[in-house]
This record gives C-alpha cells, structure tokens and sequence, in this order.
C-alpha cells in the first residue's frame, strides 16, 4: 500500500475492482445494505458505491487504518457512502454479534471493578461518538464483502472474521470473500507461493489460507457455500449464504 495524493493506494485494487465490480453487480441485485470488513485503501469502497447507487456501502477497518480510509471516503462525499467504521474481527462485540453497539462496558470503572482492556476502551469510545448513529450504521447489512484480508490476517482472526459475521448477518445474507486460496493444500500457481513466502516474512501468522479450511469454518459459522468464481491473477471470489438461525 503507498500513498498517492494524500490517499493510500493499492495497485491491485486499481488492476482488480472492475473483476470484483462485475460480479457484484450480478450478487447485490438485490442487496441494500453491505458492510466491507478491512477496506484498507478506501478504493474498491468508492469504486463500488459509485457504480451502485443503490447500495449503502458502509466500510471498515482496524484503528490503525481508519484515518487513511476515511481520508478517500470523506473526499468522495457520497451520500451511499458513509463514514468507515472501526471494526477489528477479534474485538469482543464482533463475536458476540453485537458490533458496533454495544461497547463491552460502557462506563467507567469503579473503584474494585476491572479496568478496561485496550479493546473495550476503544469500543467505548466508538459508543461515545457514534451515540445513536451507532445503530443507524449498524444494519441490518444484507452482504458483507471483504477483498484480500483473510491471509493477512492470522487463523484465529480468520475463524472470528466467519464466526462474527454469522452472529451479525440474517438469514440470506451473503457473505463475499475475494483473494488467493490454495486447493487440496496445493497453491494454485508459483506466483501465488512466492506471495505466501513474503507474506510469512512480514508476519509469520500471515499466509495464504486452505479453501477447504474457510469452508468448514463458514459451515461452522452458519454459511451455506454457494459459488466459488475464478478471477484474474490467481484469485477467487468466495460466496456462502448465511443459514436459517439453528
Ligand atoms: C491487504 S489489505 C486489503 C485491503 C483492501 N480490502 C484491499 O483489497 O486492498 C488487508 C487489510 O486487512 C485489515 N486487517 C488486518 N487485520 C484485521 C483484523 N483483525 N480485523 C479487521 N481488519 C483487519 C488491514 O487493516 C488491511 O486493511
């Protein structure tokens, strides 16, 4: 990711969001409201809310990543494209389904209570400034859409990422995953292992995921797989349905 004109970048975003854009087209006939876990750079948010009107866009990332994303997002002034959202997959509210309203502890501690963890301070502060418009941005969402986010993140976050979004979304939703994935343990191209060996040297808890592993977690997480589409430059757009609750 670098930095063009004040906005963070992504070459690959720019070579992959017309793929990815025809797809949704054909996926979110229907949908209303999507929320993107890890939007990074902002560009696939813009570009998608652009050439979808109709949707609401609402994005998200980590802390860290906010202000560059929320830098692209406010230049836009897109009435379908509100404010990202803070939203890290391991937070306690995600798991419990009840991102972004419900911070773990919304108040102070009191002398003999314990104090709150970086965590909960930071999903305090998000139930302070948001207030109400928490629970407007809240949803329902009927898709949740994430590109290129699941080999970077580690495996436990992997299986939050699924378990989080089957406690948020309704029956119906679809959830949407974009990036490379390797088959029967195999890469699907020397290109694609090269990409896993550098990631593992900037994190070693980073690194291509098994298709088949996200699957038995999706299936886990209440999501009936769907469509597996193939995509340019060795990468797939993933697609379950989320389950009737159990
Ligand atoms: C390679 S970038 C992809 C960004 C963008 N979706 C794209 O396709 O260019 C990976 C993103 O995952 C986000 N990320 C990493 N760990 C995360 C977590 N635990 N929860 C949510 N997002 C996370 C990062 O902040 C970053 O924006």
């Amino acid at each position: 990711m670098s930095q063009t004109n004040d906005l963070p970048f992504s070459q690959s975003c720019e070579n992959n969001k017309q793929p990815i854009l025809t797809q949704l087209e054909r996926l979110l006939a229907d949908a209303k409201h999507v929320l993107e876990v890890a939007g990074g750079t902002g560009q696939h948010a813009a570009y998608f809310a652009e050439a979808l009107p109709q949707l609401r866009w609402q994005s998200s990332d980590i802390q860290s990543a906010l202000a560059g994303l929320n830098s692209r997002i406010e230049s836009l002034k897109l009435d379908n494209l509100p404010a990202a959202l803070a939203l890290d997959v391991d937070q306690q509210s995600w798991l419990l389904g009840t991102w972004p309203t419900a911070p773990a502890q919304r108040t102070e501690p009191t002398q003999g209570e314990k104090a709150l963890s970086a965590g909960e301070q930071f999903e305090k502060a998000i139930y302070d400034r948001l207030g109400k418009n928490a629970a407007i941005n809240a949803g329902p969402f009927d898709a949740l859409f994430s590109a290129n986010s699941l080999h970077i993140m580690s495996e436990g976050s992997v299986t939050n990422f699924f378990l989080g979004a089957g406690k948020l979304l309704a029956k119906d939703a679809l959830l949407i995953v974009y990036g490379p994935f390797n088959y029967a343990g195999k890469f699907t191209s020397q290109s694609n292992e090269e990409f896993d060996g550098w990631l593992k040297e900037r994190n070693p808890v980073s690194g291509i995921r098994s298709f088949e592993a996200v699957c038995s977690i999706a299936d886990i997480a209440n999501f009936e797989f769907e469509q597996d589409i193939e995509m340019p430059a060795n990468n797939r757009l993933l697609v379950w349905r989320k389950r009737a609750a159990e």
